[in-house]
């Protein structure tokens, strides 16, 4: 059995592969990365019946994993650079050896994967930590499931321009409820939750767009999405959207939050 841990800038991702096959999978939060790769390690041994010397090795990715530096509890340990793991995770996932992912985590990441290279396109420091961190300062809220509860009786129209407030007609293939600027209008009786909203929107239209640009360029018809930001119905909504307008399809797969632990679990290390 193989472990891969993703230690995240905001949280630790593992998951337990066994002949190809994940067989579990964990989520962690510590405040330092020793601490959030053993405690995830003992967590999964902990919950499932997994004994630990059945675990052949333990591959390491993300923003922290320079941090550990030697085998953890005796148990070979190696490292591989967050985009090649993300890159072989994503092609797990969809099960295809030529696509574009997008990682949302904090920030973002786009990447191209293929069978014999792995090629970052790009990203933006847009992303879920954008989402906590302006909620915070603004509507006094930073937990998820706050600000996707407020925001789902946001009111758009009161935070952002729409086309609809600066022409009478569509303009090219924007219809008239599309974003002209967000936050552009900013009216001073938006609620808390228009602006949960407004965030919410801002954050995922220019992952959405960014995403298109990066798939275009690459003549590409799909983006998958992974990362904890692949599961927000909210964020999925305004990318349904951009798809519309953009005709590039987002696909949402099932455990996109563990794709950099898989990633590097199935890595050739
Ligand atoms: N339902 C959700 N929708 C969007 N973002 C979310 C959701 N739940 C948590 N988040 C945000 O996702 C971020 C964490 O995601 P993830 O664990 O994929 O990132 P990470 O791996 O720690 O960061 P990075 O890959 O950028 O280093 C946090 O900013 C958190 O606020
Ligand atoms: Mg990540």
């Amino acid at each position: 059995m193989i472990i891969g841990i993703d230690i995240g800038s905001t949280t630790t991702k593992a998951v337990a592969v066994e002949n190809g096959k994940i067989i579990r999978t964990v989520k962690t939060k510590a405040f330092d990365a020793v601490t959030s790769a053993s405690g995830a390690l003992g967590k999964m041994i902990i919950e499932s019946n997994i004994d630990i010397s059945n675990v052949e090795k333990i591959i390491i990715t993300g923003a922290g994993a320079l941090e550990i530096k030697k085998e953890i509890f005796g148990i070979p340990t190696h490292q591989i650079d967050e985009i090649t793991a993300i890159g072989i995770g994503g092609m797990f996932l969809s099960g295809k050896e030529n696509v574009i992912i997008a990682n949302i985590g904090t920030g973002t990441s786009v990447i191209e994967a293929k069978k014999d290279k792995i090629t970052h396109l790009g990203g933006t420091g847009i992303g879920g930590g954008t989402i906590t961190g302006l909620c915070k300062e603004l509507i006094k809220s930073s937990t998820f499931e706050n600000i996707l509860h407020l925001a789902d009786s946001g009111d758009l129209t009161q935070v952002d321009l729409l086309i609809e407030d600066i022409s009478d007609a569509d303009i090219s293939f924007l219809n008239k409820k599309a974003t002209a600027s967000n936050f552009g209008k900013m009216l001073d009786t938006a609620e808390k939750e228009d602006i949960a909203l407004g965030v919410l929107n801002m954050v995922y239209q220019v992952i959405g767009v960014v995403s298109v640009f990066a798939a275009k360029s690459r003549n590409a018809s799909t983006v998958y999405i992974t990362g904890n930001g692949s599961k927000n119905r909210i964020g999925q909504r305004t990318l349904e959207e951009i798809s519309i307008m953009y005709n590039i399809k987002f696909v949402f797969p099932e455990d996109a939050e563990y794709a950099t632990a898989i990633g590097a679990a199935l890595s050739e290390k």
